[in-house]
C-alpha cells in the first residue's frame, strides 16, 4: 500500500483525555474542540490546529459535524450477521435454532470469505474502526477475517472458536485438532499488520476441562495473547456451568482456574456475577464487554456497571451481533442507558462514549494506538452529523450544554448519521 497523504479534517473534534466519573455530565476528562483541524500525516495523528493547515494538506472540510475517534466493539460475533433479530429465543434455544446453523456454513471457504467481507465493511459504515470478534470454530473463518482486516488496515483482535462439546457434530473439534490450528493462526496473523491473536473459548459450557486447560496453556506461553468468552450472560447458562463444573465457586472461578482470567481476558457480558467475581476481574485487570442490544434482546438480564466500576472492573461496550440488534454503538449506547435507568442509575454519554473509545482501548491494552486524538495514535476517525431527521435536528438546536446535545446525539443517532470514516488516515467510507 502506498502511504497515505497528509489530511486535514475539519469538524467539532470530541475525544477523552481521562475516564469521566460515574454520573457527572460536566466531566473535565472530555476534550471538545470545536471546529478546529485534525491533522493526519502518515495515517497517524500530527496534531489539532484552530486554523486551516496550509499547503500539502488534503482538505476534508466537515465544518458543522461531530468528529470522533472511531468506536472500538469489544464483542462482536461475524458469522452472526445472518442471524440478526431472529425471533423468540432465550440465549440456549436461540445458539441450537439460530446461531449454530448459521455458523456451520462456515465451512464453506467462500461463504466464510464473503461472509468476512460483508461483516467488516459494515462494521465501518456504522462507524466501528476497531473490533474484537467471534469468527466461527473453522480456521478458514479466522483466515478470512485476518485478511479482510488486514486489507482494510483495520485494528482486529479475534480467534478461532474453541468448542468441543455440547455443540452439533459440525461445529466440534478436538484438544489437537484445536492446539494444531491455534499454533497455525497464531503464527500467521499475530502481531502482524494492526492484527492480534485471541483464545476463543466460545463459553464454558462448550469446552471440555482439557480444552479449558489447553486454552489456559496458551495464555500463559504468550502473554501478547488475548483471550475472549462469554461469561455469565445468562440464568439458566449459569446454572448449566454449575452443573458441569461443581467444584468452581463461581462460573468466572472455572475460567480462573484454567489460566484465563487476566489483563488480556475480554469477558462477554458478566451480569450475573457476585461480589468475589467482581474483586477477582478487578485483581485481574480483566475486562467486561457489556452487550446492552443483546442482554435486552435476549432477555438475559440489566448488566451492574456501576457495581462493575465500583470494584474497579474496566467495562467497555460491545454490540454482540447477532444477540445483539445492531453493529452500532450509538444505538447500543442508548440501550446501556436504559438498562441503567431500570437499575436506578444514569448513564452519561460521556461514560458511555468513553467506554467504546478511549476506555476500551485503554482496556486492551493499545491505549497509544486507538481511542484518541493523541498525537501519534492511528488516525482511525469517524464524521457525524449532529443530527440525522427533524425531530432530532430540533433536539439537537435547543440543546443547552455539550452534555445535553451529546447525550441527544446518542440517544437518536445510528449508523444514518455517520458522514465518514478513516482508518489509518484512509477514507474507508464516505456517505456522499
Ligand atoms: N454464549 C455462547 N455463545 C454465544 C453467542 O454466540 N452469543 C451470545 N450472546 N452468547 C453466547
Ligand atoms: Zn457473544
Amino acid at each position: 500500500m502506498s502511504a497515505p497523504p497528509r489530511i486535514a479534517i475539519r469538524g467539532d473534534l470530541l475525544d477523552f483525555t481521562g475516564e469521566p466519573a460515574w454520573g457527572d455530565s460536566d466531566s473535565i476528562a472530555v476534550r471538545f474542540r470545536p471546529d478546529h483541524w485534525l491533522l493526519v500525516d502518515a495515517g497517524r495523528i500530527a496534531g489539532v490546529e484552530a486554523e486551516s493547515p496550509g499547503e500539502g494538506w488534503e482538505r476534508h472540510d466537515h465544518g458543522g459535524r461531530l468528529v470522533l475517534p472511531g468506536f472500538i466493539d469489544t464483542h462482536v460475533h461475524s458469522p452472526q450477521i445472518d442471524v440478526i433479530a431472529s425471533y423468540g429465543t432465550e440465549l440456549l434455544d436461540w445458539l441450537t435454532t439460530h446461531t449454530f446453523p448459521a455458523e456451520a456454513r462456515h465451512a464453506d471457504v467462500a461463504h466464510t470469505e464473503a461472509a468476512a467481507a460483508l461483516f467488516l465493511d459494515a462494521l465501518v459504515a456504522h462507524g466501528t474502526t476497531s473490533a474484537v470478534v467471534f469468527p466461527t470454530v473453522h480456521k478458514q473463518s479466522v483466515d478470512a477475517l485476518f485478511a479482510g482486516a488486514e486489507a482494510r488496515g483495520m485494528r482486529l483482535i479475534a480467534g478461532k472458536v474453541l468448542m468441543d462439546r455440547n455443540a452439533p457434530e459440525n461445529l466440534r473439534d478436538d484438544v489437537a485438532s484445536a492446539e494444531r490450528d491455534m499454533k497455525e493462526l497464531i503464527a500467521r496473523w499475530h502481531g502482524r499488520a494492526r492484527l492480534a491473536y485471541a483464545v476463543t473459548v466460545r463459553f464454558a459450557a462448550t469446552s471440555s476441562p482439557g480444552q479449558l486447560a489447553l486454552a489456559g496453556r496458551f495464555c500463559a506461553a504468550d502473554t501478547s495473547l488475548y483471550l475472549q468468552t462469554h461469561l455469565a450472560e445468562n440464568r439458566a447458562e449459569v446454572r448449566w456451568v454449575r452443573e458441569l463444573f461443581p467444584a468452581a465457586r463461581s462460573y468466572l472461578d472455572v475460567y480462573h482456574g484454567f489460566g484465563l482470567l487476566h489483563a488480556k481476558s475480554v469477558f462477554a457480558h458478566g451480569i450475573w456475577l457476585d461480589d468475589a467475581d467482581r474483586a477477582a476481574l478487578a485483581a485481574a485487570g480483566a475486562q467486561i464487554a457489556h452487550s446492552p442490544s443483546s442482554n435486552l434482546f435476549l432477555g438475559s438480564g440489566l448488566f451492574g456497571w456501576r457495581a462493575a466500576e465500583a470494584a474497579g472492573v474496566r467495562v467497555s461496550l460491545a454490540s454482540d451481533v447477532g444477540g445483539g440488534t445492531s453493529l452500532s454503538m450509538l444505538r447500543n449506547m442508548a440501550d446501556a442507558y436504559k438498562i441503567q435507568a431500570l437499575g436506578g442509575e444514569r448513564l452519561t454519554a460521556w461514560k458511555a462514549l468513553h467506554a467504546a473509545t478511549r476506555g476500551a482501548a485503554q482496556a486492551l491494552g493499545l491505549g497509544a494506538e486507538i481511542g484518541s486524538f493523541e498525537p501519534g495514535a492511528a488516525a482511525d476517525v469517524c464524521v457525524w452529523d449532529w443530527a440525522h431527521g427533524q425531530v432530532a435536528s430540533r433536539r439537537a438546536e435547543v440543546a443547552r450544554t455539550l452534555h445535553e446535545r451529546v447525550f441527544a446525539w446518542m440517544t437518536l443517532g445510528d449508523e444514518r448519521n455517520l458522514a465518514a470514516a478513516f482508518i489509518a488516515g484512509r477514507k474507508h467510507y464516505d456517505r456522499t
